[in-house]
């Protein structure tokens, strides 16, 4: 296991998948009942954006750090949360600030020192479980939940090409446990034929798409772009994600050819 999200924390795909993950917890927190939260990649939970590896990489000078001045509406929730909570937090320390105190969270992490600090983060915390465990047995393990409502978020790291196929076995098999949840799995745009073939790979009905492209994805050596396919999406969610994307990319996008922010409904079977 080389990936270290330190590394990566703040950059443009952490700020979409974080955008999107408060927009779907809030439509989620509409209603009274319970809601479970499973983190499968957890991470180490939050960040120091001053510490040596992220400094090193500097990627979220292109990311969260041209979020935080004059912050558009759409926006204004996410960074609110963001700001809210001193060191950078991951989608495992953003998703805890916003939960009722019914809620619960379970996050699963196999990198020995990102569980250390993840477990660190939440030792005193009742509503969280924090496993050491492998994200694909965990969602055999810890789903269904108890409570009938929640959402499950898979980010794999991708280091691995099999990672888009795990991905696509992984939300098939959480709908198959838990139905009724709202499924989302980032996927990273280098180039576009491991992510048609991720599509292709996921038979499941109501699935959209949320992508940010900060360019035409031609060159796979580069992370061109990012998205979020979701299973049982929140009632009008495509609509508010669009409005979410379309201010990422108007912050993050450099006017290069083939940027969008594009939400696709996958056909039905
Ligand atoms: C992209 S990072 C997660 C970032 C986090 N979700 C966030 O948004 O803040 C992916 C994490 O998955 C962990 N990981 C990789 N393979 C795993 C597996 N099979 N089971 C559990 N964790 C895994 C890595 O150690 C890494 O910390």
């Amino acid at each position: 296991m080389n990936y270290r999200h330190a590394f990566h924390a703040g950059n443009f795909g952490d700020c979409m998948k974080h955008a999107l993950l408060v927009a779907l917890l809030r439509a989620l927190l509409r209603k009274p009942a319970p809601l479970f939260v499973l983190d499968t990649h957890a991470g180490a939970g939050h960040y120091d954006l001053t510490a040596e590896p992220a400094q090193r990489t500097n990627e979220a000078a292109d990311g969260i750090f041209r979020l935080l001045h004059d912050v558009p509406p759409a926006l204004d929730d996410y960074m609110t949360a963001v700001r809210g909570l001193g060191l950078y937090p991951g989608s495992p320390a953003l998703t805890r600030s916003l939960l009722r105190e019914d809620d619960r969270q379970a996050c699963c992490e196999a990198h020995p020192e990102d569980y250390a600090a993840l477990r660190g983060l939440f030792r005193h915390d009742r509503q969280v479980s924090v496993h050491q465990r492998d994200a694909w047995q965990a969602l055999k393990a810890l789903l269904p939940p108890s409570q009938k409502r929640g959402l499950v978020l898979i980010d794999p790291p991708y280091e691995d090409p099999r990672e888009f196929s795990r991905a696509a076995s992984g939300l098939t098999l959480a709908h198959a446990r838990f139905p009724t949840g709202v499924l989302a799995a980032w996927y990273p745009v280098k180039h576009r034929a491991p992510v048609r073939a991720f599509f292709d790979a996921l038979s499941l009905r109501d699935v959209i798409t949320a992508e940010l492209l900060l360019r035409e994805p031609l060159d796979p050596s580069r992370l061109n772009g990012c998205g979020l396919a979701i299973v049982n999406p929140p009632y009008r969610f495509e609509r508010e994600a669009q409005v979410i994307l379309d201010a990422l990319l108007e912050r993050l996008g450099d006017r290069e050819p083939g940027e969008a922010a594009l939400v696709m409904r996958l056909a039905d079977e």
